[in-house]
Protein backbone atom coordinates (compact mmCIF):
# COMPACT_ATOMS: atom_id res chain seq x y z
CA UNK A 1 0.00 0.00 0.00
CA UNK A 2 1.51 3.52 -0.82
CA UNK A 3 1.09 5.86 2.10
CA UNK A 4 -0.49 9.02 0.47
CA UNK A 5 -3.58 8.93 -1.41
CA UNK A 6 -3.35 9.09 -5.68
CA UNK A 7 -5.21 11.55 -7.64
CA UNK A 8 -8.02 11.20 -9.91
CA UNK A 9 -6.37 11.30 -12.72
CA UNK A 10 -3.50 8.61 -11.94
CA UNK A 11 -6.37 6.45 -10.52
CA UNK A 12 -8.21 6.40 -14.37
CA UNK A 13 -5.45 6.58 -16.01
CA UNK A 14 -4.45 3.54 -14.33
CA UNK A 15 -7.83 2.06 -14.93
CA UNK A 16 -7.86 3.02 -18.46
CA UNK A 17 -4.34 0.85 -18.99
CA UNK A 18 -6.61 -2.15 -17.61
CA UNK A 19 -9.23 -1.44 -20.25
CA UNK A 20 -7.33 -0.75 -23.40
CA UNK A 21 -6.50 -4.80 -22.95
CA UNK A 22 -10.29 -5.51 -23.37
CA UNK A 23 -12.40 -6.93 -26.23
CA UNK A 24 -15.21 -4.55 -26.18
CA UNK A 25 -18.78 -5.69 -27.80
CA UNK A 26 -19.12 -2.54 -29.79
CA UNK A 27 -15.96 -3.94 -31.63
CA UNK A 28 -18.02 -6.92 -33.35
CA UNK A 29 -15.07 -8.66 -32.62
CA UNK A 30 -16.52 -10.95 -30.02
CA UNK A 31 -18.23 -13.38 -31.64
CA UNK A 32 -18.80 -16.27 -29.00
CA UNK A 33 -20.03 -14.35 -26.12
CA UNK A 34 -23.30 -14.61 -24.81
CA UNK A 35 -23.33 -11.71 -22.62
CA UNK A 36 -24.01 -8.72 -24.66
CA UNK A 37 -23.30 -5.14 -25.35
CA UNK A 38 -25.87 -3.47 -22.39
CA UNK A 39 -28.22 -1.31 -23.29
CA UNK A 40 -27.49 2.83 -22.88
CA UNK A 41 -30.87 2.79 -20.72
CA UNK A 42 -29.92 -0.39 -18.93
CA UNK A 43 -26.58 1.22 -17.91
CA UNK A 44 -28.00 4.19 -17.02
CA UNK A 45 -30.41 2.52 -14.96
CA UNK A 46 -28.02 0.07 -13.45
CA UNK A 47 -26.03 3.63 -11.97
CA UNK A 48 -29.35 4.83 -10.13
CA UNK A 49 -29.00 1.64 -7.75
CA UNK A 50 -25.49 1.09 -7.16
CA UNK A 51 -26.04 2.01 -3.69
CA UNK A 52 -28.84 -0.48 -3.15
CA UNK A 53 -28.07 -3.32 -0.47
CA UNK A 54 -31.10 -5.47 -0.95
CA UNK A 55 -29.12 -7.80 1.91
CA UNK A 56 -31.19 -4.76 3.76
CA UNK A 57 -34.38 -4.36 1.71
CA UNK A 58 -35.93 -2.29 4.69
CA UNK A 59 -33.59 0.49 4.05
CA UNK A 60 -34.49 0.22 0.10
CA UNK A 61 -38.36 -0.65 0.00
CA UNK A 62 -38.34 0.81 -3.65
CA UNK A 63 -35.78 -1.00 -4.87
CA UNK A 64 -37.27 -4.26 -3.28
CA UNK A 65 -40.55 -3.41 -4.85
CA UNK A 66 -38.61 -3.00 -8.49
CA UNK A 67 -37.21 -6.83 -7.44
CA UNK A 68 -40.43 -7.85 -7.15
CA UNK A 69 -41.76 -6.42 -10.78
CA UNK A 70 -38.42 -7.78 -12.50
CA UNK A 71 -39.05 -10.93 -11.12
CA UNK A 72 -43.22 -10.97 -12.02
CA UNK A 73 -42.16 -9.66 -15.56
CA UNK A 74 -39.78 -12.43 -16.40
CA UNK A 75 -42.07 -14.94 -14.65
CA UNK A 76 -44.49 -13.45 -16.89
CA UNK A 77 -41.96 -13.96 -19.99
CA UNK A 78 -41.59 -17.94 -18.75
CA UNK A 79 -45.54 -18.62 -18.32
CA UNK A 80 -46.40 -17.53 -14.99
CA UNK A 81 -46.32 -14.23 -13.54
CA UNK A 82 -47.53 -15.49 -9.80
CA UNK A 83 -43.39 -16.35 -9.07
CA UNK A 84 -40.80 -15.79 -6.57
CA UNK A 85 -37.10 -14.79 -6.73
CA UNK A 86 -34.29 -12.65 -7.19
CA UNK A 87 -31.80 -10.92 -9.28
CA UNK A 88 -28.53 -11.78 -8.43
CA UNK A 89 -25.28 -11.72 -9.70
CA UNK A 90 -25.24 -14.31 -13.07
CA UNK A 91 -26.13 -18.04 -13.76
CA UNK A 92 -23.63 -19.62 -11.29
CA UNK A 93 -25.15 -17.98 -8.18
CA UNK A 94 -29.09 -18.86 -9.63
CA UNK A 95 -27.83 -22.73 -10.07
CA UNK A 96 -26.43 -23.25 -6.63
CA UNK A 97 -29.64 -21.22 -4.92
CA UNK A 98 -32.14 -23.44 -6.96
CA UNK A 99 -29.95 -26.67 -5.96
CA UNK A 100 -29.85 -25.39 -2.53
CA UNK A 101 -33.49 -25.08 -2.51
CA UNK A 102 -33.66 -29.02 -3.71
CA UNK A 103 -31.61 -29.77 -0.98
CA UNK A 104 -33.13 -28.16 1.66
CA UNK A 105 -36.40 -29.34 0.89
CA UNK A 106 -35.05 -33.16 -0.12
CA UNK A 107 -33.41 -32.88 3.54
CA UNK A 108 -36.32 -31.90 5.17
CA UNK A 109 -38.23 -34.53 3.84
CA UNK A 110 -35.73 -37.04 4.00
CA UNK A 111 -33.42 -35.84 7.52
CA UNK A 112 -31.72 -39.46 7.86
CA UNK A 113 -30.53 -39.33 4.33
CA UNK A 114 -26.92 -38.94 4.05
CA UNK A 115 -25.76 -39.67 0.51
CA UNK A 116 -28.04 -36.92 -1.15
CA UNK A 117 -27.18 -36.59 -5.04
CA UNK A 118 -28.27 -34.49 -8.08
CA UNK A 119 -28.57 -35.49 -11.72
CA UNK A 120 -27.55 -33.53 -14.52
CA UNK A 121 -26.72 -33.99 -18.21
CA UNK A 122 -23.79 -33.96 -19.51
CA UNK A 123 -24.00 -30.84 -21.25
CA UNK A 124 -24.59 -28.90 -18.21
CA UNK A 125 -22.42 -25.87 -17.39
CA UNK A 126 -19.93 -26.21 -14.60
CA UNK A 127 -22.06 -24.33 -12.19
CA UNK A 128 -23.68 -27.71 -10.98
CA UNK A 129 -20.26 -28.58 -10.02
CA UNK A 130 -19.82 -26.12 -7.64
CA UNK A 131 -22.97 -26.16 -6.25
CA UNK A 132 -22.33 -30.24 -5.45
CA UNK A 133 -18.84 -29.40 -4.38
CA UNK A 134 -20.09 -26.95 -1.99
CA UNK A 135 -23.53 -28.34 -1.04
CA UNK A 136 -21.58 -31.76 -0.51
CA UNK A 137 -23.89 -33.50 -3.11
CA UNK A 138 -22.49 -35.84 -5.40
CA UNK A 139 -23.30 -35.25 -9.11
CA UNK A 140 -24.72 -37.94 -11.56
CA UNK A 141 -24.20 -36.64 -15.41
CA UNK A 142 -26.66 -38.50 -17.23
CA UNK A 143 -25.86 -39.49 -20.88
CA UNK A 144 -27.17 -37.32 -24.47
CA UNK A 145 -28.51 -38.91 -27.09
CA UNK A 146 -27.27 -38.03 -30.98
CA UNK A 147 -28.62 -34.45 -31.03
CA UNK A 148 -26.64 -33.70 -27.81
CA UNK A 149 -29.74 -33.17 -25.60
CA UNK A 150 -29.98 -35.33 -22.55
CA UNK A 151 -31.45 -38.65 -23.30
CA UNK A 152 -34.39 -39.89 -20.90
CA UNK A 153 -32.92 -43.45 -20.26
CA UNK A 154 -29.79 -42.43 -18.79
CA UNK A 155 -31.86 -39.95 -16.23
CA UNK A 156 -34.32 -42.39 -15.30
CA UNK A 157 -31.83 -44.63 -14.68
CA UNK A 158 -29.66 -42.49 -12.41
CA UNK A 159 -32.33 -40.92 -10.67
CA UNK A 160 -32.98 -42.96 -7.29
CA UNK A 161 -34.70 -42.53 -3.63
CA UNK A 162 -31.06 -39.99 -2.69
CA UNK A 163 -32.00 -37.74 -5.46
CA UNK A 164 -32.67 -34.23 -4.39
CA UNK A 165 -33.02 -32.78 -8.32
CA UNK A 166 -32.86 -33.02 -11.45
CA UNK A 167 -31.86 -30.44 -13.90
CA UNK A 168 -32.21 -29.66 -17.53
CA UNK A 169 -31.30 -27.07 -19.72
CA UNK A 170 -32.97 -24.74 -22.16
CA UNK A 171 -30.16 -23.72 -23.98
CA UNK A 172 -26.73 -25.56 -23.54
CA UNK A 173 -23.34 -23.55 -23.54
CA UNK A 174 -21.54 -24.93 -26.29
CA UNK A 175 -24.69 -25.41 -28.98
CA UNK A 176 -27.68 -23.91 -27.41
CA UNK A 177 -29.60 -27.55 -27.17
CA UNK A 178 -33.08 -27.39 -25.58
CA UNK A 179 -33.39 -30.83 -23.41
CA UNK A 180 -36.64 -31.92 -23.61
CA UNK A 181 -37.84 -31.03 -20.41
CA UNK A 182 -41.94 -32.24 -21.27
CA UNK A 183 -40.40 -35.50 -20.76
CA UNK A 184 -38.19 -34.84 -17.95
CA UNK A 185 -41.19 -32.93 -16.22
CA UNK A 186 -43.53 -35.94 -16.44
CA UNK A 187 -40.49 -38.28 -15.30
CA UNK A 188 -40.05 -35.69 -11.87
CA UNK A 189 -43.72 -36.08 -11.16
CA UNK A 190 -43.77 -39.92 -11.33
CA UNK A 191 -40.51 -39.85 -9.28
CA UNK A 192 -41.43 -36.90 -6.51
CA UNK A 193 -38.06 -34.98 -7.68
CA UNK A 194 -37.77 -31.31 -8.18
CA UNK A 195 -36.83 -29.89 -11.50
CA UNK A 196 -34.82 -27.22 -11.86
CA UNK A 197 -34.56 -25.56 -15.49
CA UNK A 198 -31.20 -24.13 -16.32
CA UNK A 199 -32.90 -21.62 -18.98
CA UNK A 200 -29.87 -18.97 -18.24
CA UNK A 201 -28.65 -18.55 -22.13
CA UNK A 202 -32.19 -19.44 -23.57
CA UNK A 203 -34.26 -17.75 -21.43
CA UNK A 204 -34.05 -14.49 -23.02
CA UNK A 205 -33.48 -15.79 -26.53
CA UNK A 206 -36.12 -18.91 -26.47
CA UNK A 207 -39.36 -16.89 -25.92
CA UNK A 208 -38.52 -14.45 -28.63
CA UNK A 209 -37.54 -16.69 -31.41
CA UNK A 210 -41.07 -18.51 -30.78
CA UNK A 211 -42.12 -15.20 -31.30
CA UNK A 212 -40.49 -14.33 -34.50
CA UNK A 213 -42.00 -18.02 -36.14
CA UNK A 214 -39.61 -20.66 -35.18
CA UNK A 215 -41.00 -23.78 -33.33
CA UNK A 216 -38.21 -24.64 -30.49
CA UNK A 217 -39.96 -26.74 -27.64
CA UNK A 218 -41.46 -25.86 -24.38
CA UNK A 219 -39.14 -25.45 -21.69
CA UNK A 220 -41.08 -22.57 -18.97
CA UNK A 221 -43.41 -22.88 -15.82
CA UNK A 222 -45.97 -23.83 -18.33
CA UNK A 223 -44.80 -27.33 -17.22
CA UNK A 224 -46.15 -28.34 -14.43
CA UNK A 225 -42.89 -30.05 -12.66
CA UNK A 226 -40.81 -27.12 -13.30
CA UNK A 227 -39.94 -26.05 -10.14
CA UNK A 228 -37.70 -23.29 -10.41
CA UNK A 229 -35.82 -21.87 -13.39
CA UNK A 230 -32.48 -19.60 -13.96
CA UNK A 231 -32.71 -16.77 -16.76
CA UNK A 232 -29.87 -14.38 -17.05
CA UNK A 233 -30.67 -10.87 -18.60
CA UNK A 234 -27.15 -10.36 -19.16
CA UNK A 235 -27.02 -12.96 -21.65
CA UNK A 236 -28.91 -11.99 -24.50
CA UNK A 237 -30.82 -9.50 -22.88
CA UNK A 238 -28.77 -6.09 -23.03
CA UNK A 239 -28.41 -5.72 -19.41
CA UNK A 240 -25.31 -4.86 -17.50
CA UNK A 241 -22.60 -7.36 -16.50
CA UNK A 242 -23.45 -9.17 -13.91
CA UNK A 243 -27.55 -9.42 -14.23
CA UNK A 244 -29.06 -12.57 -13.21
CA UNK A 245 -32.22 -13.79 -12.02
CA UNK A 246 -33.69 -17.18 -10.43
CA UNK A 247 -37.39 -17.88 -10.37
CA UNK A 248 -39.22 -20.69 -8.11
CA UNK A 249 -42.57 -21.66 -8.57
CA UNK A 250 -43.17 -21.96 -4.86
CA UNK A 251 -42.00 -19.49 -2.24
CA UNK A 252 -40.12 -22.39 -0.17
CA UNK A 253 -38.81 -21.90 3.65
C1 LIG B 1 -26.30 -22.70 -19.47
C2 LIG B 1 -25.49 -21.85 -18.55
N1 LIG B 1 -25.78 -21.85 -17.23
C3 LIG B 1 -25.09 -21.11 -16.35
C4 LIG B 1 -24.05 -20.31 -16.76
C5 LIG B 1 -23.28 -19.49 -15.75
O1 LIG B 1 -23.57 -18.14 -15.90
P1 LIG B 1 -22.63 -16.99 -15.27
O2 LIG B 1 -21.39 -17.00 -16.09
O3 LIG B 1 -23.47 -15.76 -15.44
O4 LIG B 1 -22.40 -17.34 -13.85
C6 LIG B 1 -23.70 -20.26 -18.12
C7 LIG B 1 -22.59 -19.44 -18.58
O5 LIG B 1 -22.12 -19.50 -19.68
C8 LIG B 1 -24.44 -21.05 -19.03
O6 LIG B 1 -24.14 -21.09 -20.33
Amino acid sequence: MEDKGRSETEIFDELHQFKTKDMTHRSGKILGSMCTCPHPIGLNAFKMFLESNLGDPGLFKGTQAMEDEVISSLGELLGERDVYGHIITGGTEANIMAIRAARNTFKYNHPDCEDINIVVPKSAHFSFKKAADMLCLDLLEAELDENYRVDINSLDELINENTAAVVAIAGTTELGKIDPVEKISELCLERGVYLHVDAAFGGYSIPFLNDMGYDLPNFDFRIPGVCSITIDPHKMGLAPIPTGGILFRKKLS
